[in-house]
């Protein structure tokens, strides 16, 4: 039935989707300008170009069409040039002349096209962005004779491989008042000298390139728009900056500025947007922004500012984040009360006093959380009725949570955790119809949990652990239909599971561990893949055999009830676990075979027997019958996982299969696939990669060899014999709704462009319309897991070891030391794959890139990460951080260390580990004695990386050491 596919009809079909799949290329990536669309509707009377223009036009048409990537952007030299994609011309009585040119995203990077494009003396608009140029021709820019620059307008070179100095740029752009050359290499030698050589200078974007020193200041003064972050710049904020008095956006972001902020704004009085975020910068919050009428937007966050926050600062605008700061003082009455305001982000400083404040109808997001706010949540804060999110965690509010709070009836995410908070829940709360995420967990919180909680009809995360509500749990919250993550834990819950669980159809942890729960567990949502915990409670009855099915399940913790009869046969279906508990229980008979490296407890059922333990005794005829009874069952059991294996893989792949085997593929087959692009600059990955056998490929499930958290990963054999890897990606999976597939192009593309031995690229991507398919080289000799708990049996020698923990420190000091720094959002040994048994390659880093945080309604700390690697602030910060990766290292060197995975026993790796380092003798047993005795030597370089390990997963994230200085540390210790 599969090799029908690849019949006498196959190629004709592939040369029609070929076709197609072009043709879909040539709307996804070119943006025809309005003024390009605009002539074309007009040539057909319009005049016809000079010669001169005509033959410029198609010396520049040789070359695009040599080196455009793809056919859909070639120029027929047949048309009228005014009418070629991304031209337009402007009309005078005898002939037209050329004004604008965009070979945006053209794959070009022949310089010499500059020589040509000199000639055009009429051209205004030049966009060569999204291309790869590594140099600008002398020609061009250190040529006087070019006679485009004298009017041009407006030049894009933005996010090519550019590395000039900006000196070469200087001279001769007497009327350009556009420049964008963001996302490139330029570095500064001499910046301030020579940006003063465009005179009409409005808008200058040089963002992400590699400048350095201080902050230029020698533009022209009418300069309206300034955009340098993500660069080196170091110094503090220069004071000549407050002569550009037209000034309406000026973005610092990512630097390395310095020193306090000078309160000099009142000069700059047309400034709309100030962004300083990510700094250095120290000093208090300068008072005269409040003199600032145009001012809608203000960050500074992630910065040393201190001091308290000035009154009036709001007054004008709507965008406020002064997030990660040392900022102390009580909150100004009027903060939240300008009448513009729409969003405050204060998150982690040192406020404190009460919220004691009147709140804007337009607030929209309002973030508190991590400071030392006291006293009540004010009841004016229904006031706020536009509020979408609201955080208040981490805080020190105490009192009753107000009924008011029910006014802010377009809550969409409501955090007061870590409080001090007491009495039941008003069931007001009821009333925010439009919640996502509530998290009322760590309070004093009492009383039932309200029934008007089954109205949170989009609630998809539920968090009221570690409080004191009792009671029954309403049946209504069993069916909100879109809860994907409900933890009650430690509670005094009482009363029965309620049957109707089974309807919460996309569930995927669910925690009532240590509650009052009493009566048999009833069938379970067949979602569940995170966890399921009903420890520590008051349940009877048998294990209901549906939980065997959970297939994705990674952990089952039922322990410290009162279960009884046998572990059902069908627990042979949970492929996913990593982790059992069901110890204190009284079950009886034989565990069924589990995966391999499951960590099972079964403490304290007498009755119990684990047959997946080599301990089993063979000697007595009784239970050999049993086992053969059960490798019967087995056998039955896997022939169903087979055949149900099958059915996923015909029904996974239906959509492939139809693309492929329709003689003319219907558009309804063929549309799914949006566009493809390579995003490497090898020529021989370039020539080897097609798109067709990859997406082959990935219609086999057979072709699978690495399933991770998000990703599934397929081998693909190119046409000319060279094996590649591709990544699938679920696009319909909530945390990959990205805003727009350009995005996600431009995201694959800076990626694209970093290399390190020890990271991952992407050399190319394919999007269809459900899936996003990465392409890299395969070279994949299993993961770091494989190797140390998998089937790979040979134990990892400690040479080897210590090879992967300084391969991995590289790469991680690699990502986050880019000048846009790449965070891991799943960092474990499942996600680092072995060239050879010391080359590590760091997998998956463009998660974070492609994650879009605002669009996921679950908070990124439930998205982030594989249990025991996520640190434990995620859960109340709710940001991905360097430090967080850091503990994810720091959890993975100790993987290394003691060969054990990252939880085991219900305990996490690292809780255990720094649970034994407090004295020397004990520091011994965290080591893997396999490895760690084979010499003295070994044996103290292994406690000096343990050291290390350990400061890796320090609680505190300020605690932790950078990457570099780990990988500086881990060099030491050799
Ligand atoms: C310009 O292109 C349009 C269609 O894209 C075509 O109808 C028209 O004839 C062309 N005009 C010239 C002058 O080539
Ligand atoms: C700022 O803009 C105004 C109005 O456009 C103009 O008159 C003034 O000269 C500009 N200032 C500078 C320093 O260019
Ligand atoms: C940033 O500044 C710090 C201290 O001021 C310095 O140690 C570091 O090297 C600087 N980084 C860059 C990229 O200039």
């Amino acid at each position: 039935m599969v090799e029908r596919r690849y019949g006498p009809c196959a190629s004709h079909g592939f040369f029609l989707l070929r076709l197609l799949l072009a043709f879909l290329f040539f709307f996804s990536f070119i943006d025809v300008p309005p003024a390009a669309a605009a002539a074309a509707t007009t040539t057909t009377q319009s005049p016809p170009l000079t010669d001169t223009q005509k033959s410029i036009m198609n010396d520049i048409a040789s070359l695009v069409n040599s080196e455009s990537a793809s056919a859909n952007t070639r120029w027929n030299a047949a048309d009228n040039p005014c009418n070629w994609t991304g031209i337009s011309c402007r009309n005078s009585s005898s002939f037209s002349a050329v004004t604008s040119i965009s070979l945006s995203n053209f794959g070009l990077s022949d310089s010499s096209i500059f020589a040509h494009l000199c000639r055009l003396d009429t051209l205004q608009s030049l966009d060569l962005s999204r291309n790869s140029f590594t140099n600008l021709s002398a020609q061009f820019f250190a040529n006087s004779s070019c006679s485009m620059k004298k009017g041009l307008l407006s030049l894009n070179l933005s996010t090519n491989q550019l590395a000039n100095s900006l000196s070469d740029l200087s001279h001769h752009f007497p009327q350009l008042e556009v420049l964008d050359l963001s996302f490139n290499s330029f570095s500064s030698r001499s910046l301030s000298a020579d940006l003063g050589s465009f005179p009409k200078l409005r808008s200058f974007n040089a963002s992400t390139n590699k400048l350095s020193g201080d902050v230029p200041t020698s533009m022209v003064s009418s300069l309206a728009e300034l955009v340098l972050s993500r660069n080196q710049l170091n110094g503090s904020i220069p004071p000549g900056l407050f002569k550009y008095e037209n000034l309406t956006l000026l973005d610092l972001i990512q630097n390395n500025l310095t020193g306090v902020v000078p309160d000099n704004f009142t000069s700059l009085s047309k400034l709309e947007t100030l962004l300083l975020s990510d700094n250095l910068l120290t000093g208090e919050i300068p008072a005269s922004l409040s003199n600032v009428t145009t001012l809608t937007r203000f960050a500074a966050n992630q910065n040393n500012l201190l001091g308290s926050i000035p009154p009036g600062v709001t007054k004008y605008v709507k965008m406020l984040d002064l997030s990660y700061n040392d900022i102390s003082g009580n909150i100004p009455a009027d903060l939240f009360f300008g009448m513009n305001l729409e969003t405050i982000d204060l998150t982690s400083n040192n406020l404190e006093g009460y919220v004691d404040a009147k709140f804007s109808r337009s607030l929209y997001r309002l973030r508190l959380g991590t400071n030392k706010l006291s006293g009540e949540i004010p009841g004016t804060i229904s006031n706020a009725s536009n509020l979408a999110y609201l955080e208040l965690d981490n805080n020190h509010l105490e009192g009753n949570i107000p009924l008011n709070l029910g006014g802010c009836k377009n809550l969409t995410l409501l955090n007061l955790a870590s409080n001090r908070l007491q009495g039941q829940v008003p069931n007001e709360i009821g009333n925010l119809k439009n919640l996502v995420v509530l998290k009322l967990q760590m309070n004093n919180l009492s009383g039932s949990i309200p029934s008007t909680f089954s109205n949170f009809i989009n609630l998809n995360a539920l968090n009221l652990s570690y409080n004191s509500f009792s009671g029954s749990i309403p049946d209504g919250i069993m069916k909100l239909q879109n809860l994907s993550s409900m933890n009650l834990q430690a509670n005094k819950i009482d009363g029965v599971i309620p049957n109707s669980i089974s309807s919460l159809k996309i569930l995927i942890e669910l925690n009532l561990g240590n509650n009052l729960l009493t009566g048999s567990i009833p069938e379970m949502p067949a979602s569940l893949s995170t966890a399921l915990n009903l420890s520590h409670n008051l349940l009877s009855g048998n294990i209901p055999s549906n939980i065997g099915f959970l297939r994705e399940l990674e952990i089952l913790d039922l322990s410290y009830n009162n279960l009884s009869g046998q572990v059902p046969s069908s627990f042979v279906n949970l492929n996913s676990l990593t982790e059992l508990v069901l110890a204190y229980n009284q079950l009886s008979g034989f565990l069924p075979t589990l995966p391999k490296h499951a960590a099972v407890n079964i403490t304290g059922n007498p009755g119990l027997t684990n047959t997946n333990s080599n301990n089993m005794d063979t000697g007595s005829k009784k239970k050999r019958h049993t086992i053969l009874i059960i490798i019967i069952a087995l056998a039955g059991a896997l022939i169903g996982l087979c055949l149900l294996a099958i059915i996923v893989t015909l029904s996974l792949s239906k959509k492939v299969y139809r693309i492929e085997d329709e003689q003319s593929p219907s558009e309804d087959g063929v549309a799914q696939i949006t566009s493809g692009r390579l995003v490497t600059m090898n020529s021989i990955h370039a020539s080897a990669i097609d798109f067709m056998k990859a997406m082959e490929a990935v219609s086999n499930y057979s072709n699978i060899f690495l399933k991770t958290r998000f990703c599934t990963y397929y081998k693909a054999v190119m046409p000319n014999g060279s094996t590649y890897s591709v990544k699938k990606l679920n696009w319909s999976d909530k945390i990959f709704q990205i805003g727009s597939q350009e995005k996600f192009g431009h995201e694959i593309e800076v990626l694209g462009k970093l290399s390190n031995s020890n990271v991952m690229v992407p050399l190319a991507y394919v999007l269809t319309e459900d899936n996003a398919y990465l392409l890299y080289e395969h070279v994949h000799k299993g993961t770091v897991f494989d190797f140390l708990h998998g089937a790979k049996s040979d134990i990892l020698d400690w040479p080897s070891r210590y090879s992967i923990a300084l391969g991995v420190a590289q790469g991680l000091t690699f990502l986050h030391g880019c000048t846009q720094p790449v965070l891991l959002l799943d960092l474990s040994t499942r996600t680092i794959h072995l060239k050879s048994v010391n080359e590590p390659q760091i997998g998956d880093i463009e998660l974070y890139k492609i994650i879009d945080p605002s669009k996921s309604t679950g908070s990124l700390s439930t998205i982030a990460g594989t249990v025991g690697y996520i640190p434990p602030e995620y859960a109340y910060t709710m940001r991905l951080t360097m430090a967080g990766n850091v503990y994810s290292f720091g959890v993975i060197l100790l993987e290394l260390l003691t060969g054990k995975p990252s939880v085991s026993d219900g305990t996490e790796l690292a809780k255990w580990a720094l649970s034994l380092s407090g004295r020397p003798d004990q520091r011994e047993q965290i080591l893997d004695t396999r490895v760690s005795g084979t010499s003295i030597a070994v044996h103290s370089q292994m406690l000096s990386v343990l050291n290390i390990a350990l400061s890796c997963v320090a609680f505190s994230p300020d605690a932790r050491p950078k990457m570099r200085n780990v990988l500086r540390m881990l060099f030491n210790a050799k």
